[in-house]
């Protein structure tokens, strides 16, 4: 696997430049729009909920991934094409070289791309037979639209992805919007779509500091510990329990710790009110949820900055052994991996990080990978991204059972949350395309999550 092509194209079209829209913040697009002359798609409308205000934004940090995860896609708005020829038929994505179309001068970066040569659907069908549980991709079902375009929609019902991840519909804002009022509309849409597919769930998340609805950040009434306790264990029961075994298995926590300093609880809502004990309310509450309704649900604690040994890991390690000490059901850990292409641990040392969760007697995964890099990219930085990804996934491989499988998060810079998190990064996904309803085109990155999970060499 070693021709490939590096050709100069204008394949970086708007979807892969930061959307004004976003400017650098974090949020939802209200309202995203998309056309085709060949379907009637839909204008969703996102509920006030979800508006501005009431999705507190995050501080980013520094070092290896300065993310803060999950992500609401990048908008795409102002971006429908009207040229689609998109048909429902039409196949996902076509190996080796780019048939390429240009958009706009203006919104046109003339890069050079280095492509994948692998063809048909093979990611799922080779990680499950590497041992894992799948290959899976997070998906933002309603929220942008994706589904809808139907080159996104073909790859994502591909047995290229065995597992989907709901980027954003079953957050805490949009599944208790009121207080003890909970709203699956959303969420069942999501499933609806992905249950048609016979994918596997990671239902995604429960507590955690973001995406929170305004009653619980901005209170009426102040929270007490009780009070607060009160609502994340009725929030973590209703949610455990309505789902059910439709999900593989829960983040019940997400993001707890913080960078600085590495490892410490990070202050939010939860945190300042409950202390420590929320994330333990939480994993108890999800336990006797699971308890009471006989379920096989998996429960997982989620963060980033713990796919290499460190503070931040040791922090997760170590809430690990408090949960089993206390008798509290934790099943997995879920790695984040929101890398930056040439910032990345290397394989040797995610085997090593990996390795020491799977000795406390629990399950990881890779749960958000992606690799983003500054825009525009070139032949290094495209060939580092390569690399970056094999080894993520090659050390998924290489410890066995443990690791359960690689889930990334989206898979078409199109829909991607970079651009619009990290103003002049990008191209960060496996695919990419000139713009929504517009074929995929498979980078190297995507034949190096292959040769990962078929155990050849790197060769990008
Ligand atoms: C529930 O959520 C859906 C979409 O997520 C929204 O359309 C609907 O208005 C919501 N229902 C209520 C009662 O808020
Ligand atoms: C993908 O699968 C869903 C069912 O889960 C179906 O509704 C949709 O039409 C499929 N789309 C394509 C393009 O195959
Ligand atoms: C609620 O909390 C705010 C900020 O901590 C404080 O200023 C205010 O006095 C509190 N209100 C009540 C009624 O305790
Ligand atoms: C909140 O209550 C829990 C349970 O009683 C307790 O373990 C925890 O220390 C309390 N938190 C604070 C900040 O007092
Ligand atoms: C890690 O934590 C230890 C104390 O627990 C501290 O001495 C050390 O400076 C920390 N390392 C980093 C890189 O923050
Ligand atoms: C490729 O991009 C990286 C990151 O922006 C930059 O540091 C490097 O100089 C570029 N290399 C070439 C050959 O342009």
């Amino acid at each position: 696997m070693s021709v490939r092509s590096i050709i100069a194209t204008g394949l970086l079209a708007a979807g892969a430049v930061a959307s004004p829209q976003w400017g650098g913040g974090w949020g939802y697009p209200k309202t995203v729009t998309v056309t085709s002359d060949h379907t009637v798609y839909k204008t969703v409308t996102k509920t006030g909920s979800c508006s501005g205000s009431s999705v507190t934004s995050f501080s980013s940090s520094s070092s290896h991934s300065s993310s803060a995860s999950t992500s609401a896609s990048a908008s795409k708005s102002g971006s429908s094409s009207g040229s689609s020829s998109a048909s429902s038929s039409a196949s996902s994505s076509t190996s080796t070289v780019a048939t390429t179309t240009t958009t706009s001068a203006s919104n046109t970066v003339p890069t050079t791309t280095l492509l994948a040569t692998a063809t048909g659907h093979p990611l799922d069908v080779a990680a499950k037979a590497a041992g894992k549980l799948w290959f899976g991709t997070a998906a933002d079902i309603p929220g942008t639209g994706e589904a809808q375009d139907p080159y996104w929609a073909a790859e994502f019902n591909s047995t290229d992805f065995g597992e989907a991840t709901p980027a954003n519909i079953m957050k805490f804002v949009f599944t208790e919007p009121e207080p003890n009022v909970f709203n699956y509309t959303g969420a069942e849409q999501f499933l609806s779509f992905v249950e048609g597919t016979g994918k596997l769930v990671r239902c995604h998340n429960l507590i955690w500091q973001s995406e929170l609805p305004t009653w619980i950040t901005n209170p009426t009434v102040n929270w007490t510990n009780a009070t607060l306790t009160a609502a994340l264990r009725n929030h973590v029961t209703n949610l455990v329990e309505y789902f059910g075994d439709r999900c593989y298995s829960w983040d019940v926590v997400n993001e707890a710790f913080s960078d600085n300093p590495a490892g410490a609880y990070a202050s939010n809502v939860w945190f300042d009110t409950i202390g420590p004990a929320y994330v333990v309310e939480a994993f108890d509450a999800a336990t006797q949820a699971v308890k009471a309704k006989n379920l096989a649900v998996k429960l997982y604690y989620n963060d980033y900055n713990i796919e290499y040994l460190g503070n931040k890991s040791y922090a997760a390690q170590n809430l690990v052994t408090e949960l089993k000490g206390r008798g509290i059901q934790i099943d997995g850990v879920g790695l984040e991996s929101h890398f930056i292409a040439g910032e990345t641990p290397d394989k040797a040392s995610q085997m090593a990080n990996m390795q020491a969760f799977i000795n406390l007697g629990v399950d990881v995964a890779i749960t958000e990978l992606d690799v983003r890099l500054n825009l525009p990219p070139n032949a290094t930085t495209e060939a580092q991204q390569v690399l970056d990804y094999y080894n993520s996934v090659a050390a998924c491989v290489a410890v066995g059972d443990g690791c359960i499988g690689v889930t990334v998060w989206d898979f078409d810079d199109e829909y991607s949350w970079v651009p619009g998190t990290f103003p002049g990064q990008g191209y960060a996904d496996l695919f990419l395309s000139n713009g929504p309803n517009e074929p995929l085109t498979r980078k190297a990155a995507y034949d190096g999550c292959l040769q990962a999970l078929t155990g050849a060499p790197e060769s990008a």
